[in-house]
């Protein structure tokens, strides 16, 4: 164990994926276009969809809001695997064996997709082959633990019981998982969108879908104005862009989590580590110029219902001292992950009524390979050939358990946060808000927000989230307002960062 005072954290988050990679820029739509498949959003999801069909002959265009790979494929741990913490047992109780095997197998075979398209391509994606261990450090966990691995076995899991890792872990018991790997994402993607576009695929940065025009073909508007006649929509852009009588934002709820990069003297030994016990740990390294850096994520909590965030960067410094001999935090950030009633994402058609607009979100936090398998199914269903995995993941299902006892228990979440936001008292005065710092205050006897930037320029918002009407609370590890009922996050400007909300939250004053 090393004992050392605590470093000081980075100050502003920016993730290692996105300061070690450059990637191309595109322009904004700046005219009515036709295309045969609008895509919405530029992450895992969106990128590989739209390589997919650019090969298959289509005529692909791609939109994002700000710029690619910026979401939460930017802000990932980028494992690429189908141990997603404790799962399977849940999966078979709640679903059946043959759904259970079917989502094992559809993320399996997203791992090989990639594994074999960065051989055959040779991609310099510091891609590696690495097992993965779910563990307990508790013997509460180990029965939790029993349960998963029989489920791995009634699968067909390529698995092994362990009471030891190669990292140096006191552990009860563990889970091996051969054969995953791990990869920078933003490498990765850099490939698929230099193949799309030399397949003719359009991509436009800065374009924001606000709506889509349904008739005999969709028309996605753009916030500008912009018109993309098509013949099929696909929403890659985390929270559905485009709602459609889906009630996706009543059926996904929001987490955060955070994430440490950092130097230390150790060897690490190789691996991908995450822990099934509370507060959660995930661990894997990645090679920077030469050394070692250990990726250290967890302390998950949902969007804008945290304590102060910059408690969960220091609990992950700390842990990181505790393991590591002469930690620095080289790099934090922090990710959003949507999560479904049944922890299946929701990949296919938006609804029953809308053949032609596709959805592909809820990937909690496996994305890399959740995101490859929406792009599969996506594809398919586009191309009219068989996908094994439609059922499974088509977002229309409700099943009666745990559907039905996760759809009460999230709205009533939201309905006690509607109501308690409302009474909140002011955290201070506006005028005792110090230099970058951010707080609940009082504006003519109403609730609002403000923010003090490095210029001493306050920013003051209507903390009235746009999406149904929740309170706002203050985010100070990325300087957002987040909304602890669906988890639509704004700028301290009021901009809107991630919905389901569209519009920003309205300025009362700046100065
Ligand atoms: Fe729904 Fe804020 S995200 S009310």
């Amino acid at each position: 164990m090393n004992e050392q005072t605590p470093n000081q954290l980075p100050e502003r988050p920016e993730p290692y994926w996105r300061i070690t990679s450059q990637l191309a820029s595109f322009p904004p739509l700046k005219e009515d276009i036709k295309t045969d498949v609008c895509i919405v959003g530029g992450g895992i999801s969106g990128i590989t969809t739209a390589y997919l069909l650019a090969k298959e002959g289509l005529d692909v265009t791609l939109i994002e809001a700000d710029v690619l790979v910026n979401g939460t494929t930017g802000h990932t741990t980028a494992k690429i695997t189908a141990q997603h913490d404790l799962i399977y047992d849940e999966l078979i109780h709640n679903l059946g064996i043959e759904k259970a095997k079917l989502y094992y197998e559809a993320n399996d075979a997203a791992l090989q997709f990639i594994r074999k398209l960065v051989k055959e391509e040779k991609m310099a994606c510091d891609f590696t082959d690495e097992d993965a261990y779910l563990y307990t450090t508790n013997n509460r966990g180990v029965s939790k633990l029993e349960h998963e691995f029989k489920a791995y076995q009634e699968i067909g899991i390529d698995s092994e019981w362990i009471t030891s890792m190669p990292l140096d872990i006191p552990i009860k018991a563990g889970i091996k998982m051969r054969n995953q790997a791990q990869f920078h994402p933003v490498k990765y993607l850099a490939h698929l969108i230099k193949g799309f576009t030399e397949m003719g695929g359009k991509i436009y940065e800065h374009t924001v879908a606000d709506d889509v025009k349904e008739g005999e073909a969709p028309i996605v508007v753009t916030r500008d104005g912009k018109r993309i006649s098509t013949q099929y929509v696909v929403a890659a852009s985390h929270f559905p862009f485009y709602d459609g009588a889906g009630f996706y934002f009543s059926r996904l709820h929001a987490d955060r989590s955070y994430v440490v990069a950092v130097e230390c003297d150790e060897e690490f030994p190789g691996g991908m580590y995450l822990s099934c016990d509370e507060p959660k740990r995930s661990l894997r390294y990645t090679d920077m110029d030469g050394k070692r850096l250990v990726i250290v994520g967890g302390e998950q909590h949902k969007t804008g219902q945290g304590m102060d965030t910059m408690y969960h960067y220091a609990a992950l410094e700390e842990y990181s001292q505790k393991m590591f001999t002469n930690s620095k935090v080289r790099f934090r950030w922090s990710a959003q992950d949507l999560v479904t009633l049944d922890k299946v994402p929701y990949i296919g058609k938006l609804s029953r009524m809308h053949p032609n607009i596709f959805v592909a979100t809820g990937f909690r936090k496996w994305g890399m390979t959740n995101g490859t398998v929406a792009a599969h199914v996506i594809c398919d269903l586009i191309t009219h050939r068989p996908s094994p995995y439609e059922e499974l993941f088509k977002p229309s299902r409700f099943v009666a358990d745990p559907s039905i006892r996760h759809f009460m228990s999230e709205n009533l979440d939201v309905a006690k946060h509607l109501i308690k936001g409302k009474f909140d008292d002011a955290d201070k005065s506006i005028d005792e808000i110090s230099v970058d710092e951010g707080a609940v205050v009082k504006v003519d006897g109403k609730r609002a927000g403000a923010y003090k930037d490095k210029e001493g320029c306050l920013h003051v918002v209507d903390t009235t989230c746009t999406h149904m009407g929740c309170e706002v609370n203050w985010n100070n590890g990325d300087r957002t307002w987040d909304c602890p009922c669906h988890g639509s996050r704004f700028s301290y400007k009021g901009e809107v960062i991630e919905g389901p909300a569209t519009k920003p939250l309205k300025s009362l004053k700046d100065k």
